[in-house]
């Protein structure tokens, strides 16, 4: 059984002594649920890669509670301590040099760079420092299904999997974070919480996109991801019969991901539509998305609908 823990001290010191006992924690951050083991142990992180059914081949974020505790797995640049400066804590991943500081190997599955992490929910720094280490931490949910953003939503698809999931409500941005490469020229590895716009203002250049389903930057970024059961229909005005139609802003369905057209709202909401909708489509049904502008966290949203959308190896 996977215990439920509140989101206050008694749940944080609970929590931490699970993680010191090599167990897995999920924790609530602004962008989805992460499952958190300890980043320097190989058994906690294989755990991890156990728990999701995840293929070893694609490495975890590490989150760490401030910007001193990143340097001591990576190794910033001063371009990389100004982009962090701006937007830590936050929902915004960087991709830097690794830096060989008792992190396991299976973290960053050999890779000779680190994804590195500072999240600003009070909830998830609270566990950082009543840890007082390193947290590898992907979305708590099974690989290749649709990102937690509630606490229910980690106990339908790991419950008995994992020791326990502190409870800190829905996630209030909803999509994960923005992976920005910084090893070479600026890539943006994964669009997410931090819209490319602001990391353009910022940089002087916008990032490099366009990476290769077959041969991903971000290793996860394999095409089908976030699947529902139901198959996932983009760009629909006129649901077809029978089809669970998701609106946005003027058009409108039995759902909606905003009904003012709202994009911080459609992104907070979005996982949560995503299950509600596969659950009234039922098994062999049909969701239709309204389309969404491609702008802001727009892009975000459109990247996790066209995962949720593609051809399913093996289905
Ligand atoms: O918002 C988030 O980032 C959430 C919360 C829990 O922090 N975490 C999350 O983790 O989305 P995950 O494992 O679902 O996605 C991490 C992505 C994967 O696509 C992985 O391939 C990529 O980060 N990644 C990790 N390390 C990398 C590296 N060294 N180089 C390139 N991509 C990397
Ligand atoms: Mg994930």
């Amino acid at each position: 059984m996977t215990d439920l823990l509140p989101p206050d001290p008694s749940g944080l010191a609970r929590a931490a002594d699970l993680l010191r006992a090599g167990g897995l924690v999920a924790f609530p951050t602004e962008t989805v649920y992460g499952l958190g083991g300890d980043a320097r142990s190989d058994l906690a992180v294989a755990a991890i890669f156990a728990a999701k059914g995840r293929p070893r081949f694609n490495p975890l974020i590490v989150h760490v509670p401030d910007l001193a505790s990143a340097e001591a797995f990576a190794l910033f640049d001063d371009r990389a301590r100004a982009v962090a400066a701006a937007f830590w804590p936050g929902p915004l991943t960087l991709v830097l040099p690794l830096r060989e500081a008792g992190l396991s190997p299976l973290v960053t599955a050999g890779l000779a760079t680190v994804a590195v992490r500072v999240p600003a929910h009070p909830v998830a720094q609270g566990l950082l420092r009543a840890f007082g280490g390193p947290l590898a931490a992907p979305s708590a949910n099974p690989a290749g299904r649709v990102s937690p953003t509630r606490a229910a939503h980690v106990l339908a698809g790991l419950n008995g999997r994992i020791a326990a999931v502190l409870d800190g409500g829905p996630c209030a941005v909803g999509v994960e974070s923005t992976i920005l490469g910084l090893v070479g020229d600026p890539a943006l590895l994964r669009p997410g919480g931090v819209p490319v716009e602001a990391l353009e203002a910022l940089l002087g250049v916008s990032p490099a996109t366009g990476g290769d389903a077959e041969r991903p930057s971000a290793p996860g970024q394999l095409a089908s991801h976030y699947a529902p059961g139901a198959k996932v229909r983009l760009e629909v005005v006129t649901p077809a019969p029978g089809e669970v139609m998701v609106g946005f802003g003027a058009v409108q369905g039995v759902l909606s991901l905003s009904e003012n057209g709202d994009l911080t709202e459609a992104a907070a909401r979005l996982f949560h539509i995503l299950r509600a909708a596969d659950d009234l489509a039922g098994p062999g049904g049909q969701i239709g998305f309204a389309p969404v502008p491609e702008v802001g966290l727009g892009r975000a949203i459109n990247d996790r609908l066209r995962r949720a959308a593609a051809p399913r190896p093996g289905t």
